[in-house]
């Protein structure tokens, strides 16, 4: 069955994933590929994100295509950050190619620069395009959730619960930095999670007194351990400072974790699943309804197709509660 929309009939789509990858990307491209193929419409894969697109590694998906991946971490079709596609010339290609390959409309499944590609993309050539929030970060507008943010967190939690032993039986003091580059999503979850002594955040003054603080009020009252999430901010390695500060000005001994790229592997959890199942399913019937330059966006518990205007800043972060409970608890 062929959908006719108020503007368009969408005979043929195209899926690319840009940007880090994220666990619960092949949920997400499992269930485009099936809905797509289930409203009679024809489904292409492009590999490696905008990079593949201007390179045409372009292919026909089919239903086994896609078989055997709603639990596998990474993309099927790989990612890449392609900054060739900041310039008009060459996302004037990028349409040429989508027109050639009588491609009616795109679905975008990355963060916010891959977001703002599609934007432009959208606005100068009238592409219909769908966006699919997916990064561990979880810091876009407009959607109070993207996909892989839980199996991130996740995967902290669980490593951040190992090092708590090895803290514990050697009376350590660890800081453990976690992912989000400006966002503090997951560091402030995973300090809950964990029950971290505190949690720095990326956006802020590092206040090594409260943390020296932290950490000798703790010994004080017979803690074996303590931990301190920090959120990397703009470059990775700033535990390495603080650890070099705390040393310097306070005499404490630390260790450091840098838990890096495992955050981003791993299996989807039942959350990641269902979630990118239901925006993929969303994200096809919204291009099919003649929605052009939009996001399924999760809010209030449910998807939501809103306009990707909303969706190309980063969203606001609301810490003070969540840190205050987490200080509140580690006394
Ligand atoms: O945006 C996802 C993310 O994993 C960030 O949390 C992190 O700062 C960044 O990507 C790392 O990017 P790369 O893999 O290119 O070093």
């Amino acid at each position: 069955m062929i959908m006719e929309t108020p503007n368009k009939t969408i005979k043929s789509l195209a899926i690319l994933c840009s940007g880090g990858d994220s666990p619960g990307m092949n949920p997400a491209i499992r269930s485009v590929v099936r809905t797509a193929i289930g409203l009679g419409i024809d489904i292409y894969g492009i590999y490696r994100g905008y990079t593949g697109l201007l390179e045409g590694d372009i292919q026909k998906l089919s239903l086994s295509s896609v078989s055997n991946i709603i639990q596998r971490g990474g993309t099927i079709l790989d990612t890449s950050r392609c900054t060739e596609f900041h310039t008009a010339e060459v996302r004037q290609e990028a349409a040429h190619l989508l027109a050639r390959k009588h491609i009616d409309g795109l679905i975008v499944l990355g963060g916010n620069g891959s977001f703002t590609g599609a934007m432009n993309l959208h606005k100068e050539h009238e592409i219909p395009i769908i966006g699919i929030p997916a990064t561990i970060d979880n810091d876009i507008a407009g959607t109070q959730y993207t996909i892989g943010f839980n199996t991130a967190v996740q995967t902290a939690i669980d490593a951040v619960d190992k090092i708590r032993d090895t803290a514990s039986a050697h009376q350590h003091t660890f800081l453990v930095e976690v992912m989000g580059r400006t966002s503090s999503s997951i560091a402030l979850q995973v300090g809950l999670c964990t029950g971290a002594e505190q949690v720095v955040l990326s956006n802020q003054a590092i206040n090594y007194q409260d943390i020296a603080d932290t950490i000798n009020k703790g010994k004080a009252r017979g803690k074996t351990s303590s931990i301190i999430i920090v959120a990397e901010g703009e470059k990775v390695g700033l535990s390495y400072q603080i650890k070099d500060e705390l040393m310097k000005q306070y005499n404490l001994d630390l260790r450091v974790c840098i838990l890096g790229h495992i955050q981003r592997g791993g299996s989807p959890t039942a959350i990641d699943r269902t979630i990118a199942s239901k925006m993929g399913y969303a994200a096809v019937h919204a291009l099919c309804e003649g929605n052009y330059a939009h996001v399924t966006a999760f809010n209030k518990g449910d998807i939501e197709i809103v306009p990707l205007t909303q969706c190309l800043g980063k969203k606001t972060e609301v810490t003070e509660p969540q840190l205050e409970l987490i200080r509140a608890l580690a006394i």
